[in-house]
């Protein structure tokens, strides 16, 4: 697929990750839709990154767990950028859910933002994708998915169900899109997160790193150039996962 000037979305392009791969995918020469849910100020940073172009892209605010915003969302992208080619489901929430204690809210929560959202943004997205003939969806899935953190279950199943729903849209949305998922290790870790995990993380990888944005962002890039993958999960995270 020529992505020269086609329109990609981002979600959670305000920040870390998603911001990165925004501005990346902006020197690639596509149009970006930058989505943001809070981080209003980081949307517009990711805006500036992206200099030079900025009447070629496009920042939106949404709520990624109502499935009307979602619809919303798309609706106001192709009618201010035109129709999207791109679709990259980077938003997520992350944080720790102790077995006994977590409720039934923090379980919806993850899997509304993780996993509900992705599928309905998909779904939106790929009716025009499949009538152009054309599209290429990027999940975000984490390593995590795979090996279980105990104090995390419902993130890691949550991204465990995007991990089969990767291959499930594959599948359904083949030959005209490619759907692939990245399974990062630790890449950015959250502000506040410890020193001492951190060295876990380190010793766990046989790289002996925690990763860079970089390293996702080059991930995207190939992903987006191929047109011979689909349905894969690709880990990228210094070997942890066959740790
Ligand atoms: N960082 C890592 O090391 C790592 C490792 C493994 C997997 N991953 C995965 O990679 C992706 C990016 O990671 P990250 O660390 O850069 O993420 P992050 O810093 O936690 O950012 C999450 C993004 O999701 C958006 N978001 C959260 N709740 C939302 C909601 N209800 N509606 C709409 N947007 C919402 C946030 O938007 P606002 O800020 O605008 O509110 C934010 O931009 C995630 O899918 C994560 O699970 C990351």
């Amino acid at each position: 697929m020529d992505l020269q000037n086609k329109v990609a979305l981002v979600t959670g392009a305000g920040v870390r990750l998603g911001q990165a791969i925004a501005q990346k995918l902006g020197q690639m020469g596509m149009r970006v839709v930058i989505h943001y849910h809070h981080s209003e100020k980081g949307a517009k940073q990711t805006l500036k990154l992206l200099s030079g172009n900025e009447l070629r892209n496009l920042i939106l605010q949404a709520d990624l767990k109502e499935v009307s915003a979602i619809k919303e969302l798309v609706r106001k992208a192709e009618e201010q950028s035109g129709p999207i080619s791109v679709l990259i489901n980077n938003a997520a929430d992350f944080f720790p859910t102790p077995l006994f204690s977590t409720t039934e809210e923090e379980w919806d929560h993850l899997f509304e933002i993780n996993l509900k959202a992705p599928f309905f943004l998909a779904q939106t997205v790929a009716k025009g994708m499949k009538k152009r003939g054309e599209g290429k969806i990027i999940n975000l899935v984490d390593v995590s998915a795979d090996r279980p953190w105990v104090s995390f279950l419902p993130y890691c199943t949550s991204k465990a169900g995007l991990g089969s729903l990767t291959k499930g849209l594959a599948r359904a949305l083949a030959p005209e899109i490619q759907v692939n998922a990245i399974a990062p290790g630790t890449i950015l870790p959250p502000p506040e997160h410890a020193e001492m995990d951190l060295s876990v993380s380190v010793e766990q990888s046989l790289l002996k790193r925690i990763g860079l944005a970089e390293d996702i962002v080059q991930t995207v890039e190939y992903l987006l150039k191929s047109d011979f993958v689909t349905g894969t999960i690709l880990p990228v995270d210094g070997g942890r996962s066959v740790y």
